[in-house]
């Protein structure tokens, strides 16, 4: 294998796995721009904390945080580096999160390489996301376990199980959360955070960052509200865009909505 740059040289010197998993060029190109910069770059899972020995030599002016289930011997596994932290619990542990995320307040760079249990990932992404730095980055190993069923995956029912491929593939919405033409739609958590969400092969990146962008065809969830504004705009017959706009159309939203919560009932999909 040809050793192309810095980080797929560093992981393979410290022996990690992250290179055999394709892994090392997609995270040089994300992150060597940021090689020089004082982050706080958090990593679930340490095993023998291969991974951190890498980001510790490559990141020289950061701090990294590894956590992991179990006890980690920092002697044993030379890790005892000014410039890495390691605490032990759980990535679904949400007292221990909240404790971590009290210590560090912000994280730059969160690697998820932990578990892998669908459960727990989805459950980490919801506790850490608000302590993800505006630009910073979520990087999701293993995604390869949303279709085994021995690790809580389904293979079975693709588009609608509980899994993380599921959680991050509905994430993708949230780019577009200003154009979704229902009037009940609720905003959440991650809408106008997320810029930009990218699948490989077992790995997801999540890119946080401002979006905010107002849709051009779609006005506060409302299709027929924007028109309705565009036309009274451009003249002065209000009466018949109201009638059209905001009767007809809205009747025709409403009926629509209903039928699709008909059919959300029917499927028992919520
Ligand atoms: C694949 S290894 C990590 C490898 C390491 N990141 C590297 O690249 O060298 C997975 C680690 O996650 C830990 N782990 C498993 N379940 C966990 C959980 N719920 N919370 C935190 N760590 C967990 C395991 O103990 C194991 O050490």
């Amino acid at each position: 294998m040809s050793i192309d740059n810095e980080l797929t040289y560093l992981f393979k010197l410290y022996g990690s796995d992250k290179i055999d998993h394709l892994y090392t060029d997609k995270y040089f190109s994300y992150l060597n721009s940021l090689k020089n910069e004082k982050l706080n770059i958090l990593e679930i899972g340490i095993a023998d904390g291969k991974s951190l020995l890498a980001w510790s030599d490559f990141f020289k002016n950061s701090t990294i945080i590894g956590i992991d289930i179990k006890s980690i011997d920092i002697h044993e596994k030379k890790l005892n580096r000014d410039n890495i932290k390691i605490h032990q619990g759980s990535q679904s542990d949400s007292n221990f999160i909240e404790t971590l995320i009290q210590k560090y307040q912000r994280f730059d760079v969160i690697i998820d390489d932990g578990s892998h249990f669908p459960k727990d990932v989805i459950k980490s992404f919801k506790l850490l996301f608000n302590s993800l730095s505006n630009n910073g980055y979520y990087f999701i190993e293993d995604i390869q376990t949303s279709y085994i069923h021995f690790f809580g995956g389904n293979p079975f029912d693709l588009k609608y199980s509980n899994t993380q491929m599921n959680f991050f593939k509905n994430l993708t919405d949230s780019l577009n959360y200003q154009e979704i033409a229902n009037p009940f739609y609720k905003k959440n958590q991650y809408d106008s955070k997320i810029n930009n969400i990218t699948f490989y092969h077992n790995l997801v990146v999540v890119k946080k960052g401002f979006n905010e962008k107002k849709s051009n065809l779609v006005l506060n969830n409302s299709y027929e509200d924007m028109r309705y504004l565009e036309k009274v705009n451009r003249s002065n017959n209000n009466i018949k865009y109201f009638i059209k706009y905001k009767i007809i159309f809205k009747f025709y939203t409403l009926l629509l909505f209903f039928l699709n919560w008909v059919k959300k009932i029917i499927l028992l999909r919520f």
